[in-house]
């Protein structure tokens, strides 16, 4: 990997053996793009794919500067009201009033390795030949504004990592109204959007639209980056599919208000726009102090979004998540939410957790209810101290019962929230965020805490700082159960309240920090009404989080299809529950929800007693599978085959390092009658390599099996004796073995 600076053309070229990124300094001094895409080989010269000229109802710079027209330039950090119309990347907020700024390139430094983002959740190195960094430096010479753009190129990574930092170097104050992470002009808008959307229990569908001329955007003005849209996009041609084709993704690492805009100009430029989103966003800068944007990746594939996706799943897999679980094989666990609600005392708990040992699972989490006067979801949160009533020996005792039984204990907080009825309100009822004058909002009953003031935080971290020193936890679930309204922090002076919900999310990260610092053996997974804040954000901390609320096995194909296209396997929590299904009143085969649920970290929402003898055997079967193939499951190369976006059958498969192992999941909604026959073309497999399909006596070799296919007709296409029959809800595993 490389980063060059040529300096009699003013080029910089980031470049690897997968892409390239070229910018140029500007005539009049700004920072110009020039490409990003398939790596190109390096040449002093790059200065013809500049491409301005004069154009009728242009502005321009000055008779001298004539075609200089930004609303015509490929431009890596734009601003507004000098010649460019566009939505710009950075509005600042001046003394005077006028917004205009004019970022002056100052100079470049070029560092080995990647620098951390104080504060922020981030990509890293482990080594410092793993990456280089280029930061590139603007001033603005009438406000003093320095803004440091910076560029991590990885090796081996078809990947661009970037972030902005900005230090006030005038005498003035400033208002940041605007910050974008990252802003990009593409030379054409021949390109489809697919962005990952939905609300509470149908998150991350995916939808695609083509780029027009105007503005296509997706965000989150909620507090968190929400069930209705991801901070990921991807911008692909026409004709790409999974296995061929152009494709870009952009990613956002942050959990907060975010916008993610594609401006389609006058000549089909395209300007893509990701960061904070700027309407809730006013940061005021005095002289001498910093600010940090999060960090925004920008993925690049050349064949296929199969591809962009793996890309994406290995840099977060190994280089976003972090710690003690980051490579391990999650703990199968059950979770007693779905099983007992709020109805629960401690032998009930330990009776549950007791056939789970017997089936063989390793983790017994205690959600909701088990603090304060919780009975319901109208009382106790903020008291983070065990309910005696219901378990006697307190959390110490509960976790210790567990552990005798041969399992871990993991515990569920919600440590954002507070409600009415609670100790912890009647002791601070100033601590929620709440304009004044004005009433405040509930969801599901309760406050949101004003987690941008420190005494907040602390007073939060010292409770479940104190639990997890006492008491044997391994697991925490994180949840966060409502979005945030009347926004507005009683500590704050008036010209900053733009700040609260940025410095909301930096109190999450910083408690986040402070309980993974204290406890690094402790598997967090984060929630947030199922999954409201799945995000690279929060995975920086949480090597897993709660994909849905909805654990129906039809329905979490769609959501686990649509959160593939971004995250990795490894961080998928996925849950086989009870039927009828408590968020869609559907039945569908216990086999089924398995092999849906196998496809993430794995685990049981029921109480198993409940289940007939066959089918705790068959749960027993479900535990030992997954037991043997999770560590191929949740990092080999997962590769998504037939969507359920298009049709009756779902199918995806991974494939391990060697390729020598790999599992094809197949899922089918409804039967059909008389069917028609049916295969699916494999992908990632060694043609070379014979395979054994596990459980029958037929062998394939990988070619045959990538490029005819694996015949998948089942008994509706026809009488066969070695056929079973099939149903709705249908579902199969295919286990190949070189
Ligand atoms: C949220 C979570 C659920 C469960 C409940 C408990 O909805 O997503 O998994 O923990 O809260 O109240």
């Amino acid at each position: 990997m490389h980063i060059v600076f040529h300096k009699n053309t003013k080029i910089f070229h980031l470049y690897n053996h997968e892409i390239s990124y070229i910018m140029t300094i500007l005539p009049n001094g700004h920072l110009g793009q020039l490409y990003f895409g398939k790596a190109i080989r390096d040449r002093e010269d790059f200065s013809h794919l500049l491409e301005e000229s004069f154009r009728t109802t242009s502005s321009y710079f000055s008779e001298e500067l004539s075609t200089m027209s930004l609303e015509h330039l490929k431009q890596e950090y734009p601003v507004y009201g000098t010649t460019d119309y566009r939505e710009p990347a950075l509005e600042v907020i001046q003394a005077d009033g006028s917004r205009l700024s004019d970022l002056q390139y100052d100079s470049y430094q070029i560092t080995p390795g990647k620098p951390k983002l104080s504060g922020l959740p981030a990509t890293y190195t482990e080594h410092d030949e793993e990456a280089m960094t280029l930061i590139v430096t603007l001033k603005d010479p009438v406000t003093g504004l320095k803004i440091s753009l910076s560029y991590t190129i990885f090796k081996g990574r078809s990947v661009i990592a970037r972030s902005v930092h900005f230090i006030n170097e005038g005498t003035e104050t400033l208002h940041l109204g605007r910050a974008m992470s990252l802003s990009m002009d593409l030379p054409d808008c021949n390109y489809e959007w697919l962005q990952f959307s939905g609300v509470w229990a149908r998150e991350r569908h995916l939808k695609t639209r083509n780029l027009e001329p105007g503005i296509l955007s997706v965000g989150s003005l909620r507090g968190s980056s929400s069930h209705e849209h991801n901070p990921f996009v991807i911008l692909k041609r026409p004709n790409t599919d999974e296995t061929q084709g152009e494709a870009i993704g952009f990613s956002l690492i942050y959990s907060g208000n975010f916008l993610a805009q594609a401006e389609v100009d006058n000549q089909n430029v395209t300007r893509i726009l990701m960061g904070i989103h700027p309407d809730t966003f006013d940061w005021k800068l005095l002289p001498g102090t910093e600010f940090q944007t999060p960090e925004a990746v920008m993925a690049y594939s050349g064949s296929g979004l199969n591809r962009l996706s793996q890309t994406l799943h290995s840099l977060y897999q190994k280089r976003l998540a972090r710690g003690y679980w980051r490579d391990r094989p999650r703990p199968i666990l059950i979770n007693n939410w779905e099983a007992t609600y709020f109805d629960f005392n401690e032998d009930r708990l330990v009776d549950i957790a007791g056939k789970a040992k017997e089936c063989g699972v390793e983790l017994f989490v205690l959600d909701d209810g088990w603090f304060g006067a919780r009975r319901s979801d109208y009382a106790g949160l903020g008291d983070w101290t065990a309910n005696r009533d219901l378990l006697p020996g307190g959390i110490a005792g509960i976790a210790e019962r567990i552990e005798a039984l041969g399992m871990k204990f993991g515990l569920w907080f919600e440590p954002e929230m507070v409600n009415e009825d609670s100790d912890l309100y009647r002791a601070h009822p100033d601590w929620i965020l709440r304009t004044p004058r004005r009433r405040a909002s509930l969801g599901r009953h309760q406050y949101v805490l004003d987690f941008s003031r420190r005494e907040v935080v602390d007073c939060i971290h010292a409770m479940m700082a104190k639990l997890l020193r006492e008491a044997k936890i391994s697991y925490i679930k994180w949840d966060m159960n409502r979005y945030i309204t009347e926004c507005y922090s009683a500590a704050l002076p008036a010209d900053q309240q733009g700040e609260v919900f940025h410095r909301y999310i930096l109190g999450v990260y910083d408690l986040y920090d402070r309980l993974t610092s204290e406890f690094p053996h402790v598997l967090f997974e984060s929630c947030a009404s199922g999954g409201a804040r799945f995000d690279p954000g929060l995975l920086y901390y949480a090597p897993q989080g709660w994909t849905s609320d909805d654990t129906d096995a039809i329905e979490r194909q769609k959501i686990q299809y649509g959160t593939s296209y971004c995250y990795p396997v490894s961080c998928m929590g996925s849950h086989v529950s009870a039927v009828p299904n408590h968020q869609l009143n559907r039945n569908t085969p216990l086999y089924t929800r398995a092999n849906v649920a196998y496809f993430g970290t794995f685990g049981y929402e029921l109480d198993l007693n409940k289940l007939t003898v066959e089918e705790q055997e068959e749960v027993k079967r479900q535990i030992a599978f997954m037991k043997e193939y999770r560590e191929l499951i949740q990092f080999g190369t997962f590769y998504r085959l037939l969507s359920p976006f298009e049709g009756n059958i779902t199918s995806w498969m991974v494939v391990s390092p060697d390729k020598k192992t790999a599992i094809a999941g197949w899922y089918k909604i409804l039967n059909q009658v008389n069917a028609p026959f049916s295969r699916i073309r494999l992908q990632g497999l060694d043609p070379e390599l014979c395979y054994h399909l596990e459980g029958s006596n037929q062998s394939f070799y990988g070619d045959e099996l990538m490029n005819v296919g694996l015949f998948t007709s089942d008994a509706m296409c026809g009488k066969s004796g070695d056929r079973r029959p099939s149903c709705d809800f249908d579902s199969r595993l295919y286990v190949f073995k070189a």
